[in-house]
């Protein structure tokens, strides 16, 4: 036995489950990567080596094989196999970088990010990380922002989409058009148009995986890195992650009753893109007037601007009827408006849809493409069958009440602890509603409380990209049982009460 058959031997264990094809591969391999075997060294024959290791020829040739199609060895006729020569070229690793090309190339990198060597992160990266929202939670009392998926008609989804299922063309199970499933962006226009009051036909619907990707491709196509963008402040922080890691700079603009309130320092320094939450501002819920959507649209025209319009869950208001799009209003086409059916049917069902301007349809249609390759055009086809045969308006209508029904009850059980002390905020709409609490209170720690005791709700901190104006946390009650409501809100009314009451006995008295 030679040097090589020993090593093997002494690592080939014959009563491993590792069949010792696997074993004996890895090995040489590893052998050869590690330098045991140098370039050049000629391999012992395949019927030596399997008598050296008490296995079969077979195995060993097929080692060899295996061996020579990924490149470790050569073999040639009549002369045997040799270990391939595959060190990287030295000269190309050794080369060095010019002097400064360690410091990030990219737009708002820090000067601490440019003094040091580069870490695993691009500075964007570490900051989206560092910044994320996203919560490990997303079901139960109170979450914000999440519908009440078990009321959702899944047997009435499970039919349409085995009928869909037992006749699958080829079209429904390959790549998506650019756009996506061309019935579902007819019946998707048709539905705004007449629900949003938005002005569209098919081809200026763009199919996408939800809001977060409609945001992130209008970026992409209408902004550079280093442009500035407004956002609402406060403003949802999965927006403000999204245009952030493009590489916008964003500018946070105030809001007031009316919405989005650009000052004149703001004014002055014309955005490339606004965005905003026109129908129900997120988090707090206020509508913008017509006179400031006037006034925005008259400003995207001149300064080309463009608006992005989320328009996330306004279909469900509470009292009144739901309040037109921005997008309706526009007659200089500076509107992408986006939404997303997660809110109406259920999160996980990952496809919304974006509104452009009919000059940028076709770009839209290619970037969706060429960025994310479309598909779940089964999904997609699903969707439009239960739009057109009714199950959407239907769904929405029930969820509606069943919606206004909860948030009542959250309110009275507000009413019935706090009184007036606290108070409710941009309750007329949508999934949740922000419960004020008084200026002391740190809104984190009640929402860390909350959570130790069960109860999921938001801070409204983290909202917040400058000075938090107001304490409070956003409380859901979408997705809450009727019947859960009280006993979950005695919990979270109790660290509250902590909070806001027991540790700052002075600072706010109640009215209960
Ligand atoms: C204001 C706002 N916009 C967008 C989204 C995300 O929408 P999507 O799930 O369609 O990406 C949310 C989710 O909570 C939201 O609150």
């Amino acid at each position: 036995m030679d040097i090589l058959s020993d090593w093997l031997s002494a690592q080939l264990d014959k009563d491993s489950a590792e069949p010792a094809y696997r074993q004996l591969l890895q090995l040489m391999q590893q052998a050869i990567l590690t330098g045991r075997l140098a370039p050049g060294t000629k391999l012992p024959s395949s019927r030596t080596l399997a008598l050296d290791l008490d296995i079969a020829r077979n195995t060993v040739l097929h080692v060899y094989d295996q061996l020579s199609a990924e490149g470790y060895v050569i073999s040639s006729t009549g002369s045997g196999t040799y270990v391939a020569d595959t060190r990287p070229d030295s000269a190309a690793v050794g080369l060095r970088p010019p002097a400064g090309a360690n410091a990030s190339a990219e737009a708002g990198s820090t000067t601490a990010a440019a003094a040091c060597p580069r870490g695993d992160m691009s500075v964007r990266g570490q900051r989206l990380i560092d910044e994320a929202g996203v919560s490990a939670k997303q079901w139960g009392a109170f979450m914000p922002g999440v519908p009440d998926v078990a009321e959702f008609p899944s047997r009435t989804w499970s039919r349409l989409q085995s009928r869909l299922w037992r006749s699958a063309s080829h079209d429904l199970l390959t790549y998506a058009p650019g756009g996506g499933y061309r019935p579902l962006r007819r019946a998707l226009s048709d539905y705004l148009r007449v629900a949003r009051s938005v002005r569209c036909s098919p081809d200026q619907i763009i199919i996408t995986t939800g809001i977060h990707q409609s945001m992130d491709l209008a970026v992409r196509l209408l902004a550079d890195v280093g442009d500035r963008a407004w956002v609402e402040e406060p403003c949802y922080w999965g927006a403000r992650s999204v245009l952030q890691s493009s590489g916008l700079k964003l500018a946070p603009i105030p809001i007031d009753d009316e919405g989005l309130n650009p000052g004149e320092a703001d004014l002055c320094e014309p955005p490339r893109i606004a965005l905003v939450t026109p129908s129900h501002q997120y988090p707090l819920g206020m509508v913008m007037s017509l006179a400031r959507r006037r006034m925005l649209l008259e400003y995207a025209r001149q300064h080309k601007v463009w608006i992005i319009e989320d328009d996330y869950d306004s279909e469900f208001r509470y009292g009144s009827r739901p309040i037109a799009s921005l997008q309706g209003l526009d007659n200089a086409d500076r509107v992408i408006y986006v939404g997303s059916l997660g809110k109406m049917l259920f999160p996980g069902l990952r496809i919304g849809y974006m509104v452009v301007p009919e000059r940028l349809a076709a770009t839209f249609r290619t970037g969706v493409a060429e960025l994310y390759r479309e598909g779940q055009l089964m999904q997609q086809a699903v969707l439009a069958e239960f739009i057109m045969d009714g199950y959407l308006t239907s769904h929405v209508r029930r969820m509606r009440t069943l919606y206004g029904e909860r948030r009542q009850l959250l309110i009275d059980a507000v009413t019935r602890h706090f009184g007036d002390a606290l108070p409710v905020m941009g309750d007329e709409a949508g999934l949740h509603f922000v419960l004020g609490l008084p200026e002391h209170c740190d809104d984190r720690a009640v929402t860390a409380d909350a959570l130790d005791n069960g109860v999921i709700v938001r801070p409204l901190a983290s909202y917040y990209s400058r000075t938090q104006e107001r304490k409070g946390i956003l409380t859901g009650y979408a997705c809450v049982p009727h019947e859960q409501i009280d006993p979950a809100f005695a919990t979270l009314a109790r660290v509250i009460e902590e909070h806001a009451f027991t540790r700052a006995p002075h600072a706010l008295r109640r009215t209960a």
